[in-house]
């Protein structure tokens, strides 16, 4: 089931096209004509269904999902099946100690959002990863018990079902248990990532866990804690997890660790459901998830910012393109670091900061002819305010129900801490707080007081889930890992189907770059930029960054095609998989 060519729709023909951009006429610095030869192949288009889809980040995972919608299923039972499965074969983000968020949108045009985001321990403070010097100590909130946020995900899937199942809880997570009991197959990817983290997992443990043990590419993987853990929580429903038998187990193993997460915490987790963020572009209408996500406010203002722009008259990964975007990202991220964190704890000018008029005095000050420097740039100022490892996946049914859920542990494997009797890590979530201002956290964002670490708030993310409709209709699920290149890798999926009419696939594929305010560079993915174009932007005063660019995003996501059919995007950065009937 993986992605592939549709011959029926168009023959694939290779051929190479010249095309020579002649821009920047007007501008002072002069940069080299962009005369940028570019192959043009004929799309590539992923996995086509006529009725239902799930694209996930495992083929276990899609299977699993799409199984429980041939049986009839809707999106949301589809969803709690397929979040479970991810926890059984995708360890690395696929989660039963993390947390998460799902936006939907039903067959009847309702929309809402799910949050099911770790929240700080009640015995958390402020300044828990300071040392006596107020130095941040970075270890204390990435790896070991301090790291861990109060789990939210047995929550999050016991609040879908309750508002939105059809099936029972029984008959969604039998499959999952079975693939817990059975095993799944260790891809090579996998492998790799095991060997990299088995010596760490190790030291955090104080012991051999299951995933230290050396699997390699081909060897089968039984969970059968797991399939315990996922049996009580079957026979006794969430508070098996959140102040049972489980709970009791959970809280024991995290205070053998010296963590401070108490039983009190777990009964006190509730799921929370929130207004999504809606915003036009264009005739889109997008869908996103609101704080304690930052993801759909700053989608909202990137867009915003780069909607004036002729960002399909000036090509794909062009200079300008790439410039009107980056600074639009920049102001963004600027505005994230100061303004955004729980709205529980902290109010958030929302309105104001996805305003038009905000947002276009936001770019007054942009220039084509030099890079706005992030030394010289602050957030906004807004009159009256006071002061990864993560999976995503998309599924569509055939009722017309669609749903983005992105869900994570933070970094790879989370804290590392992984119950050896319950079957599953624990998250590292509390990194994203922020630990001090000033201070960067493992993605190098840089957060004030909205996201100081407090008792049982929620640390800001850059999840970003979203759903987008053209002309009143749904039309695409997006959403992606990659922390805080999330949002940006989701802005450009969405432009690269909108404004250059990529396929879902193609879209998905296309190389990604990024810009977060601080460090003030653009971070592209390594060597499939034209080099005319960095070398244009090197000169406008750009500082681009090839060298530790990681991989930016593995997206996920399903397209209404004008038939009315559904096409996969499954990033081929990593096993994701699109599965449908
Ligand atoms: O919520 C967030 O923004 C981060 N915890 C996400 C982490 C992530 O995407 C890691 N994956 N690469």
């Amino acid at each position: 089931m993986q992605t592939k060519t549709s011959h029926s729709l168009k023959p694939f023909i290779s051929f190479t096209v010249f095309i020579a951009l002649l821009v920047f006429t007007a501008c002072k610095n002069e940069p080299k004509e962009e005369i940028v030869e570019q192959k043009v192949t004929a799309p590539v288009y992923g996995l086509i269904v006529d009725k239902a889809m799930v694209v996930s980040a495992r083929a276990e995972a899609s299977k699993i999902g799409k199984d429980i919608l041939a049986k009839g299923g809707n999106a949301f039972d589809a969803m709690i099946a397929t979040e479970m499965a991810l926890a059984v074969a995708y360890p690395y983000a696929g989660n039963l100690g993390g947390g998460g968020f799902m936006v939907y949108r039903t067959q009847y045009g309702e929309i809402g959002s799910l949050d099911y985001r770790e929240k700080a321990p009640i015995a958390a403070f402020k300044d828990m990863y300071l040392d006596e010097e107020g130095n941040v100590i970075s270890a204390l909130s990435k790896v070991g018990s301090l790291a861990v946020g109060v789990p939210g995900t047995i929550a999050g899937i016991f609040a879908v079902h309750e508002k939105m199942g059809s099936m029972p809880m029984e008959e969604l997570l039998q499959p999952v248990i079975e693939l817990a009991q059975k095993g799944y197959v260790v891809t090579q990817k996998q492998q790799g990532r095991f060997d990299a983290y088995a010596a760490v997992f190790d030291t955090v443990n104080g012991q051999k866990t299951l995933y230290s043990q050396g699997f390699k590419a081909g060897d089968t993987v039984k969970n059968i804690a797991l399939a315990a853990t996922l049996r009580a929580i079957q026979q006794n429903g969430r508070s098996e997890f959140y102040g049972g038998k489980t709970g009791i187990q959970l809280v024991d193993f995290l205070k053998k660790h010296d963590g401070i997460i108490t039983i009190e915490d777990l009964e006190a987790y509730e799921a929370q459901w929130r207004e999504p963020v809606v915003f036009d572009y264009k005739d889109l209408r997008i869908i996103s998830m609101a704080p304690p996500s930052s993801g759909g406010v700053c989608l909202a203002q990137i867009l915003k910012m780069i909607e004036p722009y002729d960002i399909k008259g000036y090509g794909h990964n062009s200079t300008k393109a790439i410039q009107v975007i980056t600074e639009a990202e920049r102001r963004a991220y600027a505005d994230r670091s100061f303004y955004l964190g729980d709205p529980d704890f902290v109010k958030i000018p929302i309105d104001t900061l996805i305003s038009e008029a905000y947002l276009n005095g936001r770019m007054d000050n942009f220039s084509f002819d030099l890079a706005t420097k992030s030394s010289d740039l602050s957030h906004g100022e807004i009159p009256g305010y006071e002061s990864s490892e993560t999976t995503h996946y998309s599924i569509v049914d055939s009722f017309g129900n669609a749903i983005a859920v992105t869900t994570t542990l933070n970094g790879a494997f989370g804290s590392k801490l992984y119950s050896e009797e319950l079957g599953f890590f624990l998250n590292n979530e509390m990194d994203d707080f922020s630990a001090k201002p000033g201070v960067p956290n493992m993605f190098g964002l840089l957060g004030a007081e909205a996201n100081a670490v407090e008792p049982q708030k929620r640390m800001l993310s850059s999840m970003t889930p979203t759903l987008v409709e053209k002309d009143g209709e749904f039309w695409m699920s997006v959403g992606t890992p990659g922390g805080s290149t999330i949002i940006t890798s989701v802005l450009q999926t969405i432009l690269n189907v909108y404004e250059h009419e990529m396929t879902m696939q193609d879209a998905v594929n296309a190389p990604r770059f990024h810009h977060q305010w601080l460090p003030d560079m653009i971070m592209f993915e390594p060597n499939v930029f034209d080099s005319t174009v960095l070398e244009n932007l090197k000169n406008f005063g750009y500082n681009v960054n090839q060298e530790n660019s990681p991989v930016i995003g593995k997206v996920d996501g399903i397209l209404v095609l004008p038939d009315g059919r559904l096409e996969g995007g499954a990033d081929r950065r990593g096993d994701d998989t699109a599965d449908g009937y």
